[in-house]
């Protein structure tokens, strides 16, 4: 086979950046090895930013998107048994969407498809080649026959545990990382959400979250130790906890436990993101704790100035956009890096030695962004997301 653009991973990364592409009249094959149902049911963080939604509308797969998504105007953050509203319509006249991940994946399929786009699914065995010259390849078995793609490129889109980046030759880039002695434990319920926006909690107990999927779905979190038993979390124990840590907030409905998962938090940067003709998109580059939900929105970010370099290369024949890829999408990466390590530390109970000093320092900052206009300010804009351009 062969193709422009090669893409390792079918997640909204390696999606949207063969839909862009597409769009600007470039080939792509995308591999990906789960299957197709397991990628439009994996539930992630829901939380999308104005201008992503604006993306996915302007360029054609905005449809169920704009008759589903719920739109939230700000959010609402707890402690010493108070809420506050931080309202982002006001403050920064912005606002975001809860749709989740899966639902962007499940749209970016159909429309691929039906646009003669060309994703194999549940490709063994991958594995990328010579990127640093003029035509890498990326090899695979696919209904137990060994493929190959050749490219003029590879856009490596294949998540945290991809094998993308450990192919990088070892000198040429690093590892920035960051593990967080804390997890959040997950539930989806099958019940209303108490309130219309998010609420986020801080409590001696632990960081909770308010979150949700529909009139009748919520989505709940609990910040639990990382190498917490899932056993040790029966229902009711789970209730119980989320009421104290929820308290202020208006009664909590309980409902069935329709899901339950533990989180892992860890903030993770590879630089540079390219090499040769090799480029990492999305979590294979990047993670982030989830506090904030700034995954998907920085993945989506990455495509944009990719697909937009990709397209200058084959326009006209110039690649410095393709050179600067990687320094310009970290300029966004580790400003939303920023923001998220800021809220999961503002937020979240830690422990040690400077325990009582911590929760005096996460006080008064709770204080001041839900009192001071500046501060607000700032967490609205970097929460609904900086400006793109
Ligand atoms: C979610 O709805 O899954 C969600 C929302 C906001 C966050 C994290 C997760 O900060």
């Amino acid at each position: 086979m062969r193709t422009q653009v090669g893409i390792v991973g079918a997640g909204p990364a390696g999606l949207m950046l063969s839909h862009l592409l597409h769009l600007a009249g470039i080939e792509s094959i995308i591999i990906e090895d789960r299957s197709r149902e397991y990628c439009e049911n994996r539930v992630r963080a829901g939380l999308m930013e104005n201008w992503v939604a604006r993306m996915l509308i302007d360029t054609g797969v905005g449809e169920r998107l704009q008759r589903e998504a719920m739109v939230h105007d700000g959010i609402f953050i707890v402690f010493n048994g108070e809420a506050h509203k931080l309202d982002f319509r006001e403050l920064v006249n912005k606002h975001v969407y809860i749709y989740d991940q899966k639902e962007v994946v499940t749209d970016l399929i159909a429309k691929r498809l039906a646009d003669g786009g060309q994703i194999l699914f549940e490709v063994e065995d991958s594995s990328v080649h010579d990127f640093d010259g003029k035509h890498p390849k990326i090899r695979f078995k696919h209904g137990g026959r060994a493929q190959e793609i050749e490219c003029d490129f590879i856009a490596g889109c294949d998540g945290f545990h991809g094998v993308c980046r450990p192919s990088l030759p070892r000198r040429s880039w690093r590892g920035y990382d960051r593990i967080y002695p804390f997890a959040w434990l997950g539930i989806l319920s099958d019940s209303p959400p108490p309130e219309k926006e998010l609420i986020y909690a801080y409590h001696q107990d632990g960081f909770a979250l308010y979150s949700m999927r529909g009139p009748h779905l919520s989505r709940l979190y609990l910040q639990v130790t990382p190498d917490e038993d899932i056993a040790s979390w029966p229902n009711d124990r789970i209730w119980e906890e989320l009421t104290t840590r929820l308290a202020g907030v208006r009664t909590l409905e309980q409902g069935k436990i329709l899901q339950k998962g533990v989180t892992p938090m860890r903030s993770y940067v590879t630089e540079p993101m390219q090499y040769g003709r090799m480029f990492l998109a999305g979590d294979a580059a990047h993670i982030v704790p989830p506090t904030g939900a700034k995954g998907m929105n920085l993945a989506m970010a990455d495509v944009r100035v990719l697909a937009r370099a990709f397209e200058h290369f084959y326009r006209k024949g110039e690649g410095d956009g393709l050179d600067a890829y990687s320094a310009t999408a970290l300029r966004r990466v580790w400003k939303g890096q920023r923001f998220s390590y800021w809220m999961t530390s503002m937020l979240h109970r830690y422990g040690g030695d400077y325990a009582e000093f911590d929760m005096k320092r996460q006080l008064a900052e709770l204080d001041y962004v839900t009192s001071s206009r500046a501060a607000a300010v700032s967490l609205a804009e970097n929460y609904a997301g900086l400006p793109i351009d």
